[in-house]
Order: C-alpha cells, then sequence, then structure tokens
C-alpha cells in the first residue's frame, strides 16, 4: 500500500488539471498585469476572467472580489479593514470561540487598539446559538465574523439564519469559508453575506493564494500600500499562475460538486462508522451531520493526551492524520485546542484527539486499510484496548 494522505483540511494536494492550467504562466505567459504592452495586457485580461469566474461561483460580481495571498491574509484585510474603516460607527465586534486562530489572533490584536471583541461560546457540538448572537449585538457592533465550517471538527453554522439577523440589524456580516468552499454550497446572497474568505489549499489549488469578497459599498481599510492593485485594496503584482490554479480548483469543484460530495460523505460515514464499531472507547467530536463532508475528529477514553504519539505510529505506517489542526502544531506552549476546550473536553482530552480528513483523492480501499490500522496502532499504544 503507497502512503495514504488523510489531513486534506491541512491542505490538499494539487490536481493534476490545476498544474496543467497554471503551467503556461510560469513561461510565456509572465506580463504584469499592470503593464500597459500586450504582455501585461494578457494577463489582466486572464486576471479579470479568474476574477469573474469565482466570483460567478459565489453568486457576487466580479467587482466584488479581491485576490489575497491566504485565506489568513482575507480574514485580517476583513476584520481589521472593517473595524478601521468603520470606527466612527462603533468599536464593538461579534466572533466565536471556535473561528481560526487567524481570526482570533487578530480579534485579540484589535482588543489592544481600543477594540471590543465578544467571543460566542457553542454547546457540546460545536453549534452557536443563534438567540445569543442576536442578543450580543448592540449599537456599537460594527461586525460579526463566523466561520463557516470548523477546521478541527468539522462543525457546520448556519450562516443563513446569522446572515439574516446582522443584516435586520444593520450589522456586517463575514464569514471565514476556507473549511467548507467547495464541499458545501456557499452563496453571498442566500447567507446574507458582506464578506467571506476562501482560499485555494484547501481545494487543490496552489498554496498561497486566497480571495475576499467585498460587498459593493463596503468600507474597508487597505493594509498594503503601494501601486493600488485589486481596486486600491490590497497594492501587490498579482499572483497571475496562482490565480489561474485557484480558478481552475475552483471550476473543477463546482463542475463535479453533488458527485464529489456523495462520495466524500459516504466515505466519511463508513470511516466513523468502522471506527466507532472498532475501536473500544472511542468518540466523535463535532455535530454528528451538520458538519462538513470530510472531516473525522475522534477521541479515545483512555488515551487522552497520546495524540501525538498516536500520529506518529500512523506515519510509521504511511498514514498522514492530523492531531488537532495543523496551525496548533506550531503552537510551541503545546496548548491544548481551544476548539475541543470550547465544545467541553477538559485540557487533557483536548490533548487528544485525532483529525482525519478526506479528499478527491482517496478510495475505500485506504479508508478499509485506515480502520485495521488505527486499532492496530492503538493497541500498539496500549493493549489494554484489546
Ligand atoms: C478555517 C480556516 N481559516 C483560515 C485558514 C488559513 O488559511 P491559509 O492557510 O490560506 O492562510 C485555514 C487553514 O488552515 C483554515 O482552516
Amino acid at each position: 500500500m503507497e502512503r495514504i494522505y488523510f489531513d486534506n483540511a491541512a491542505t490538499t494536494p494539487l490536481d493534476p488539471l490545476v498544474l496543467n492550467a497554471m503551467m503556461p504562466y510560469f513561461t510565456n505567459s509572465f506580463g504584469n498585469a499592470s503593464s500597459l504592452h500586450r504582455f501585461g495586457t494578457e494577463s489582466k485580461v486572464v486576471l479579470e476572467k479568474c476574477r469573474q469566474q469565482i466570483a460567478n461561483y459565489l453568486n457576487a460580481s466580479g467587482d466584488e472580489f479581491v485576490f489575497t495571498s491566504s485565506g489568513t491574509e482575507s480574514n485580517n484585510m476583513a476584520i481589521k479593514g472593517v473595524a478601521f474603516a468603520n470606527r466612527e460607527r462603533g468599536n464593538h465586534i461579534i466572533t466565536s470561540a471556535i473561528e481560526h486562530d487567524c481570526v482570533l489572533s487578530t480579534c485579540k490584536w484589535l482588543e489592544t487598539q481600543g477594540f471590543y471583541i465578544t467571543y460566542l461560546s457553542v454547546d457540546s457540538d460545536g453549534v452557536i446559538d443563534i438567540e445569543q448572537l442576536s442578543k450580543c449585538i448592540n449599537p456599537k457592533t460594527i461586525l460579526v465574523s463566523i466561520m463557516h465550517g470548523n477546521n478541527e471538527i468539522g462543525t457546520l453554522q448556519n450562516l443563513e439564519q446569522m446572515g439574516a439577523i446582522c443584516r435586520e440589524k444593520g450589522v456586517y456580516f463575514h464569514s471565514d469559508a476556507c473549511q467548507s468552499f467547495g464541499k458545501v454550497s456557499v452563496d453571498v446572497q442566500l447567507m446574507n453575506l458582506d464578506l467571506l474568505t476562501i482560499n485555494s489549499h484547501k481545494i487543490y489549488g496552489p498554496k498561497g493564494v486566497g480571495g475576499l469578497f467585498i460587498k459593493k459599498g463596503i468600507k474597508i481599510t487597505p493594509w498594503l500600500h503601494g501601486g493600488s492593485q485589486e481596486f486600491g485594496i490590497r497594492s501587490s503584482t498579482e499572483n497571475i499562475a496562482g490565480i489561474v490554479g485557484f480558478a481552475k480548483a475552483v471550476e473543477l469543484c463546482m463542475t463535479n460538486f453533488s458527485k464529489e460530495i456523495d462520495v466524500l460523505t459516504r466515505q466519511r460515514d463508513k470511516l466513523i462508522n468502522g471506527i466507532l464499531l472498532n475501536v473500544k472507547n472511542a468518540y466523535l467530536n463535532g455535530h454528528p451531520t451538520q458538519r462538513i463532508p470530510n472531516n473525522i475528529n475522534i477521541c479515545i477514553r483512555g488515551l487522552e493526551g497520546e495524540a501525538i504519539r498516536l500520529l506518529l505510529i500512523l506515519d510509521e505506517l504511511g498514514i498522514a492524520v492530523s492531531a488537532g489542526s495543523a496551525c496548533s502544531s506550531n503552537d510551541k506552549s503545546n496548548n491544548a485546542s481551544h476548539v475541543l476546550r470550547a465544545i467541553g473536553l477538559n485540557p487533557f482530552e483536548a490533548r487528544g484527539s485525532i483529525r482525519i480528513s478526506l479528499g478527491r483523492f482517496n478510495n475505500d480501499e485506504e479508508i478499509d486499510y485506515f480502520i485495521n490500522a488505527f486499532e492496530q496502532s492503538i493497541l500498539k499504544l496500549n493493549p489494554i484496548f484489546s
């Protein structure tokens, strides 16, 4: 058996069709989209075509979509940009306790700049109480930023209802859809979104490319000043090869959407059921059904705090999974996952979760192999589980 990659929530492999689409932009078509000669104008045409194509899939218009370098940058741009541009309206922002670190760290930094942040709690499945959100909005509130699908436990929030409340109360609504986009329908009109973050490397596109939908008329303070690219909101020479790859990746997701989601959901449920049936004391974190189709997050009672050892045993067997989220592996303090803490796990339990995230290039054979290998790895870690 070749190596098995079950860490698609951290990043996905590049789809060969995406690579093919990108190749000409590394070689002959290298023009700067701001240049006035033909090399430049050809790049500009491609840039605008990609922008329009991605915007269409979001049900937005082309001039409402800005390319960035990542999901992290888009989230920073949305939250800091709206905060500073709307300071005279208020200084209160609402987010949740389970956001990605790039949202939480941005909010923490804004606290040092005179903003006041509410971090909404979640229930034991990771779901935000919409009533609670509504009650927290006050006359000083300028922005609500709530992620769509959680990167660790996969739980999906009801953006449609949240967006309707924000619209009714006159508050901007932003969502980080890096994990859900391409796997769950995202429609900025239907969901009443004012800002939406997506990125390329979670959907079989290249790393280092992201985007932000900004509804027409919304004021944003720019963070990168320079040549006024991207409608003056984000100066920097555009990464045309990356953008072409991003647009191709989006197109592939959307063309095969229903079929791919059906397969992922079936494989995900097969894996969850296989583990829960075969592995003593295993339990699932996150909502049982209202979750991203490729996410599985498992803890095992009695093996708390052992996630890293389990990950390394699996790695020796050629299987790549994650202990918590990829980003938290950079956290040198070895803190327990803030997401698992938020759904009620104690710090010890919250250091014991394994995230298995499936993707386009996985198959049923790998799932069967994994269930067996997982069981064996746990026995190796602690024979008591036999
Ligand atoms: C939910 C979520 N938001 C934001 C990001 C950051 O995206 P990027 O890696 O493109 O900076 C990630 C990536 O792990 C993510 O899962």
